[in-house]
């Protein structure tokens, strides 16, 4: 296992792109007429701190929902992988709460396993690891500091087993419809025949349920969004006053998604010296920060056959307002195994 940990721990391109990335993508989302910065630098170590802390509010039910499907439906995810040495594959593990509800269930079965984790965030993977390896001694971990698919490539090269990968919380409502293909049809290419995707969707319900979620009362998601600008002052020389914006959680009917924004309450101008510009803003100005798409079965259904997976069931919450979806890749066409 450690052949293929190695090159992606010290691989010097993998560690200096993040913050040069970070410049640009800031540079690029603030000079367009709609402001925009992606969503997955808001994930820094305080950033993600804080995202643990929103999975823990009584308003963002996607957590304790997707729980519920875990907690209920262990015995119905080991079935598949239950009659052969598997790895089970997680990408942005996060806290790894909900992974340990599946690894509890398959350690009690005495499966054959080994969990891998893939993360870019180095110290997400270094505060989960000691965590699962005091609840669950012995446990087989092989950790990946890596791009999902770099991680999962390297995988399916070198491991001949299944992988079960997880792919939670909802995290593919970040993409835009055509990011979301992309990333599955890729995906199904980094997979061998015979491997299974337990993917999370948040389900489409009632509108002030949804706005309630990216506008909690303790002000946990304002204080994560507006941590951005934070993190713009500190790792690139920002002069943001935080008092001047503020977040705002929306839901948008056309794109089907909550949608959340830094608005800034001044016209202000902003300088960011890593990048030496300066970014006029008018009063009411927003800089879009994250898009969380909110799912009808039928879209599910839609994204499955357009990049080639099969769907082999939905496991619902009590409720239904979440379902993790159980997907496999089937490759009997030789050809297509490209
Ligand atoms: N990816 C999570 C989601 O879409 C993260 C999230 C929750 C979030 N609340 C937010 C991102 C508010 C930006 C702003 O549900």
């Amino acid at each position: 296992m450690d052949q293929y940990k190695k090159p992606v721990l010290t691989d010097p391109i993998e560690r200096v792109a993040p913050y040069d990335s970070f410049a640009l993508d800031v540079l690029a989302g603030l000079s367009e007429p709609h402001k925009s910065i992606p969503s997955q630098y808001l994930y820094d170590d305080i950033g993600s701190r804080l995202f643990v802390e929103i999975t823990r509010l009584p308003e963002y039910y996607l957590t304790a929902c997707e729980r519920d499907v875990l907690a209920a439906n262990a015995p119905c995810i080991g079935s598949y992988v239950a009659n052969a040495p598997f790895n089970l594959v997680e990408f942005g593990p996060g806290d790894g709460h909900k992974t340990s509800l599946l690894i509890d269930h398959f350690r009690a079965r005495r499966f054959d396993f080994c969990y891998v984790p893939i993360d870019i965030s180095p110290s997400a993977i270094a505060t989960l690891c000691p965590t699962l390896r005091r609840d669950f001694p012995g446990l087989e971990i092989t950790p990946l500091v890596s791009e999902y698919f770099t991680g999962i490539r390297s995988l399916s090269r070198r491991s001949r087993r299944r992988n079960l990968v997880l792919f939670l919380g909802s995290n593919i409502g970040n993409f835009s419809p055509d990011q979301a293909r992309r990333f599955l049809r890729n995906l199904w290419l980094s997979l061998n025949h015979g491997d299974i995707l337990l993917i999370g969707f948040d389900l489409m319900k009632d509108i002030d349920v949804l706005r309630r979620a990216y506008n909690d009362d303790q002000g946990v998601t304002a204080a994560f969004n507006l941590n951005l600008l934070k993190r713009i002052t500190r790792e690139l020389d920002g002069n943001f006053a935080l008092s001047r914006f503020r977040h705002f959680g929306t839901y948008n009917p056309a794109s089907g998604a909550m949608e959340s924004y830094l608005v800034s309450l001044t016209h202000q101008h902003v300088h960011v010296g890593a990048i030496r510009r300066t970014f006029p803003f008018r009063a009411w100005e927003s800089i879009h920060t994250e898009h969380s798409r909110k799912y009808l079965e039928s879209d599910i259904a839609a994204l499955a056959s357009d990049t080639a997976f099969v769907v082999c069931e939905h496991l619902y919450d009590s409720k239904r307002w979440f379902v993790d979806s159980v997907w496999e890749v089937q490759k009997t066409d030789r050809k297509s195994v490209v």
